[in-house]
């Protein structure tokens, strides 16, 4: 092969290697259908801390989470060694809070932040580190991701 052939061939794999496609969000196939519908506008807290809620959201939202955020943030959100920041510790000045009222407030902040940053992405000086899920992702998937990821983190330091 001649060395520009070579070289266009190696492009196109790069590019066709869905392991490059980094700034690509891919929809998860996972049925929200049996967590209460939350419409289009998103909300800025987790409508699905209550039980019996949150246990059925949990399933749902591991599922989401390890075929949407896994391949960057780590399968099971169980890992502090992949690309992507561990979102274990997305609350964790939360976690250490004593008093309830100052931890609601924690979380109520931490839930913004997590719903903004999932929806917008992280796009720096216009290089896409993670891709907008708005459009993309539903946000009762966001929401069960969100249980699934501190559910993990429960008990970590
Ligand atoms: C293509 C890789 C990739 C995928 C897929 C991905 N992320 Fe990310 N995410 C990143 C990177 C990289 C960062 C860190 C960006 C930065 O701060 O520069 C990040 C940051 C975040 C943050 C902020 C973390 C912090 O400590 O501030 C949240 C929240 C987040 N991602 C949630 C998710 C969720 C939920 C999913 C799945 C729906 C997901 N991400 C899928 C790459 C990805």
């Amino acid at each position: 092969m001649r060395p520009l052939t070579k070289l266009a061939a190696c492009l196109l794999v790069l590019v066709a290697n869905p392991l490059f496609a980094g700034e690509v969000a891919l929809a998860p196939t996972v049925d929200a259908g049996r967590l209460p519908a939350l419409g289009s506008s998103w909300l800025a807290a987790n409508p699905y801390r209550a039980r019996p809620v949150a246990d059925e959201a949990l399933a749902i939202g591991r599922d989401a989470y390890n075929q949407a955020c896994a391949r960057c943030h780590g399968r099971d959100a169980s890992t502090n060694a992949a690309p992507a920041p561990d979102l274990r510790n997305l609350n964790r000045s939360c976690r250490r809070i004593e008093d309830d009222e100052l931890k609601a407030w924690c979380l109520r902040d931490n839930d913004a932040y997590f719903a903004k940053t999932v929806r917008h992405g992280k796009v720096i000086v216009g290089v896409t580190h993670m891709p907008p899920w708005e459009g993309v992702l539903p946000q009762e998937l966001a929401w069960a991701i969100q249980l699934f990821v501190e559910r993990q983190a429960a008990g970590k330091p």
